[in-house]
């Protein structure tokens, strides 16, 4: 029986084009795996905008609550960047996330060994790398008041924003750090700029409180936010679990995609907190590029980004390890046959499209289920 349900938002973009390799990939694991998902899909960003005059329209937000598990392409696009800022299409995503209550962002940043040479970076220093950047994504200054732009007596305009946050906050996304820590390799580095910002501060001690009450079985390192960013490109494998705020999060997570090769590989899972009367939780699960305009269209983005959130979804939404690692492995697979779209592409490499490449994604996977 179709007793999962998943509501489907490509958003703009590049947003359909890779959405619509992963609904081919979900209809092969209905077909061969029995997996059957009811599905729905609904208005995100700009196509929302365009269509009912918001970029987040609370029929969405609804369906995004009624579903098991919420699949987000991208949104935003030239078309409405001159839009007021209350009405921008970025607003669809930042307001799912605070509706639902998802506060943990999860980005995995895994090389995986035929991308090793599609680094920017030098193989020995990438090779086997596997970090998990843990961001907040309901408080800091992302939402945090006042914020905005005014203009002064003289005429001249100050802009403004808040970064804030709450122990609390603080204490429940460090927590989701901290277990998965204890699943990988026992390290949670914690970033922030403690050497200059109050909140920074705050983030630093309540990280280390949680630790020594909850978890002194994982290690904490304490690390400033810019010189992450310069031990990601130096030494990244000394990372295991990287916990940073909504904006280090964002940045931090854009840095380690590049040492996989492309923003185009690279999922994530955005959590809420688990119900204690029903054992569910909200979750949200997007590539974490963005609608790339340059490349829209044009069917060369890399699907690979949002098949490997939906891989995400099949493990953290329903427990469905097996078929999650099987799609993980068909695309590792494709890879190492040699196929690259354009943002991986290296010499001797064959180039493909989108559909292509997920044409071979469902090739393999056909092989690996026979
Ligand atoms: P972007 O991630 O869209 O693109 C950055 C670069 O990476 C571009 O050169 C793009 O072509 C490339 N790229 C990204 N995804 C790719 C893929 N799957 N395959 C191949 N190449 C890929 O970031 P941007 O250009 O800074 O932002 C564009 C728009 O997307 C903006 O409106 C921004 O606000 C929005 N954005 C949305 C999300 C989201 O919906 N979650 C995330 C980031 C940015
Ligand atoms: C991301 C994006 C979003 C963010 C934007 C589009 C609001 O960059 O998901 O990483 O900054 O959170
Ligand atoms: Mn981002």
């Amino acid at each position: 029986a179709a007793n999962k349900k998943l509501l489907v938002l490509p958003g703009d973009g590049i947003g359909p084009e890779v959405m619509h390799e992963v609904r081919r990939v979900i209809d092969w694991m209905d077909r061969r795996r029995a997996l059957s998902f009811e599905i729905e899909e609904g208005l995100v960003g700009g196509g929302a905008i365009d269509a009912v005059g918001s970029p987040c329209p609370d029929e969405t937000v609804e369906k995004a609550k009624a579903a098991d598990a919420v699949l987000f392409g991208s949104v935003g696009g030239p078309k409405w960047d001159s839009l007021p800022f209350e009405q921008r299409p970025e607003l669809g995503i930042l307001r799912l996330r605070k509706d639902l209550g998802l506060f943990a962002n999860l980005r995995p940043a895994l090389v995986m060994d035929p991308l090793v040479e599609a680094s920017s970076l030098k193989p020995d220093i990438v090779r086997g790398v596997d970090i998990m950047v843990v961001r907040e994504t309901v408080g800091g200054i992302y939402f945090g008041e006042p914020r905005g732009v005014e203009t002064l007596p003289d005429g001249k305009r100050r802009g403004f924003d808040t970064d804030v946050y709450h122990e609390d906050e603080i204490a429940r996304v460090a927590r989701v750090a901290f277990d998965l820590a204890r699943k990988r390799r026992g390290k949670v580095t914690s970033v922030e700029k403690a050497n200059v910002m109050q909140s920074g501060r705050l983030w630093r001690a309540v990280v280390g409180e949680v630790q020594k009450a909850e978890y002194p079985d994982v290690a904490l390192e304490n690390m400033y936010a810019d010189n992450c960013a310069m031990q990601l490109c130096s030494r990244p494998k000394q990372f295991d679990v990287i916990l940073g705020n909504n904006l280090f999060g964002d940045v931090l997570s854009d840095l380690a995609a590049a040492l996989t090769g492309s923003l185009g590989m690279l999922p994530s899972a955005t959590l809420g907190a688990v119900d204690p009367a029903t054992g569910k939780r909200h979750a949200l699960y997007e590539p974490i590029h963005g609608s790339a305009p340059d490349i829209a269209g044009k069917g060369i983005a890399n699907p690979c980004a949002q098949m490997l959130s939906f891989a995400m979804l099949l493990r953290w939404s329903f427990g469905l390890e097996e078929d999650a690692a099987l799609l993980e492995t068909a695309i590792e697979k494709v890879l190492a046959g040699g196929l690259r779209t354009a943002d991986i592409m290296q010499p001797g490499m064959a180039r493909v499209g989108t559909s292509v490449m997920g044409e071979a994604v469902l090739r393999e996977l056909d092989k690996l289920a026979a």
